[in-house]
């Protein structure tokens, strides 16, 4: 006997979502080169055995960078976790501060401080990114979520201690920041972790926007970090990566943020918006 999914969303509210979800696939901001209704629902039916997959796991998105600058990425960002929920995926939403934390810092005359390219975080600052992070940024989003027709709720680390971390090696320079205890992905049961960036994703070629690299493994994506071909900023992201898979997240992915519907593109089609990276 097979459960269909409708049958479980008891909740009104639950449906109305839903429908209104999927009314913005069927028919989505008609814009003149929206494709024919007919290829429409063929995307969307095309959807059901990755929502069968997915369905009650636990993914986890990362939020940064353009997706979070723009409104218009962010409503689309928010648009998509919303349909994930309602057709059942167990989203987690990490997300940073944009560009609220200099603003904020800059309206009560702080100064932002940086040693390398990294914050210095003295405790006035500590204060206000806190606020702004834990107060502002993160009730804002639940409240877009909220409105959008699910149900989401905000945490912080601190919260029934979710994440405990300790000084980094060089916190007497950089002031208040700490790496996290390893297991943080463990803990929760991850099936995937998205990462939602500034990029394509892993190119073969850096010079070349072509040479995306859709799916690799481990060692494939080390001996690219060798070779240099790999490098910069996406090293820190590869090995989050690396780190998430050794914890037992079956994949992860660092896919490109400033598409609009890239995590949908990424999570519920075969070919995906970026590269995936595997154990
Ligand atoms: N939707 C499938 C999944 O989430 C495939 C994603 C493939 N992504 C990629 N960047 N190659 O598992």
């Amino acid at each position: 006997q097979n459960t269909v999914p409708l049958v479980k969303f008891k909740r009104n509210s639950k449906i109305t979502c839903l429908k209104s979800s999927l009314q913005s696939i069927v028919s989505p901001e008609i814009d003149s080169d929206s494709p024919p209704a007919q290829t429409r629902v063929k995307i969307l039916s095309e959807a059901l055995p990755f929502i069968q997959k997915f369905r009650g796991k636990t993914i986890v998105v990362k939020y940064g960078g353009a997706a979070m600058k723009s409104e218009a990425l962010q409503a689309s960002v928010i648009a998509d976790i919303v349909l994930l929920a309602c057709v059942g995926l167990r989203i987690v939403f990490v997300h940073g501060g944009g560009p609220e934390i200099n603003q904020w810092l800059g309206r009560l005359n702080i100064q932002p401080n940086f040693l390398n390219g990294l914050r210095v975080t003295d405790a006035s600052t500590m204060e206000i990114v806190s606020m702004v992070l834990v107060g502002k940024v993160n009730k804002h989003l639940v409240a877009l979520i909220n409105k959008a027709g699910a149900t989401a709720v905000g945490l912080s680390g601190i919260d029934g201690r979710l994440l405990i971390a300790r000084p980094s090696p060089n916190s007497s320079q950089l002031g208040f920041v700490g790496d996290i205890a390893t297991g943080e992905l463990a803990g929760i049961g991850a099936e995937k972790l998205i990462l939602l960036t500034d990029v394509a994703g892993i190119l073969e070629n850096r010079e070349d926007p072509g040479s995306l690299v859709k799916q690799i493994d481990i060692k494939g994506v080390k001996k690219m970090i060798e070779d240099g071909k790999v490098a910069g900023g996406m090293i820190p992201k590869v090995n989050c990566c690396i780190r998430s898979l050794a914890q037992g997240v079956r994949t992860t992915s660092i896919i490109d943020g400033r598409l609009k519907h890239s995590l949908l593109l990424e999570i519920l089609t075969d070919e995906g918006a970026g590269t995936m990276i595997t154990g």
